[in-house]
């Protein structure tokens, strides 16, 4: 049985004195029955380092350079981050994908290079609602992972998937269990065919994911936790999703 994983993605909000509060609820409710982490802004990672060294819960960035170092003005390399003691790198969050135009070659780079300096890459994967609406679905997640698998070879199996599909995020329209299980299951087969440790990676579901609707989801044969957008800015619905997990 796989242990489940929940994710926090604070994405761009938060202050220190936002944080120091969410931080001490979620630490306030002492152990959880998952494994869980709360990925934050770059310029949150020093404080959070401090703020979670004597914890379980771990922490991860929101985006990584594909470059280990150089010219690359605004970027921050994944051995910075691991110097600080950052667990998770997510890469290829849907936001970034079209917000940025970050390609699928990139993702990969990015992936590569988390993995290179000892954190785990989180890739995101999701189609958009017109993708889904045109039958794409599988293609295009199936695509999505496909340029990462490739570029980490024999370390495939070192990564997390998060299947997000764009519609459900930030919408409160969730996948249902049976949409998420249906995708996740596509993946699992992918990375079966890609890597012996298949059926021990963590293929978390992320989009809309709430206090009240944690629970089937996690129940997916498939579905090793989630990502956590919205609902991880508040400690209570943050811990009520992680008790979720078990
Ligand atoms: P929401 O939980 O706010 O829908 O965000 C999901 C997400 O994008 C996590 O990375």
């Amino acid at each position: 049985m796989r242990k489940k994983l929940v994710i926090g993605n604070w994405k761009m909000h938060g202050s220190r004195a936002v944080n120091a509060e969410l931080l001490s609820g979620i630490l306030a409710a002492g152990p959880l029955p998952c494994d869980a982490a709360v990925c934050v802004p770059f310029v949150y990672v020093a404080d959070t380092a401090v703020s979670l060294a004597a914890s379980a819960l771990r922490w991860g960035a929101q985006d990584v350079s594909a470059h280990a170092q150089g010219a690359y003005t605004g970027e921050v390399s994944a051995a910075m981050l691991r110097e600080l003691g950052c667990r998770y790198a997510i890469v290829g969050h849907s936001e970034r994908r079209a917000g940025h135009a970050e390609t699928d070659a990139q993702v990969a780079d990015k992936a590569k290079a988390a993995l290179a300096h000892g954190l785990t890459p989180v890739v995101c994967v999701g189609e958009t609602l017109e993708q889904r609406e045109a039958g794409q679905t599988e293609a295009v997640v199936k695509r999505q992972l496909s340029a990462v698998i490739h570029a980490l070879g024999h370390c495939a199996g070192e990564m997390v998937v998060a299947y997000e599909p764009v519609w459900a995020i930030g919408t409160g329209r969730t996948a249902t269990p049976e949409q998420a299980q249906s995708v996740h299951a596509v993946l699992r087969a992918q990375l079966r065919a890609a890597t012996a440790h298949a059926d021990t990676m963590k293929i978390l579901y992320g989009g809309s994911v709430k206090p009240d609707n944690a629970a089937t989801l996690f129940a997916q044969p498939d579905i090793d936790g989630g990502l956590i957008g919205g609902a991880s800015l508040k400690a209570a619905d943050f811990v009520a999703i992680c008790r979720a997990a078990r």
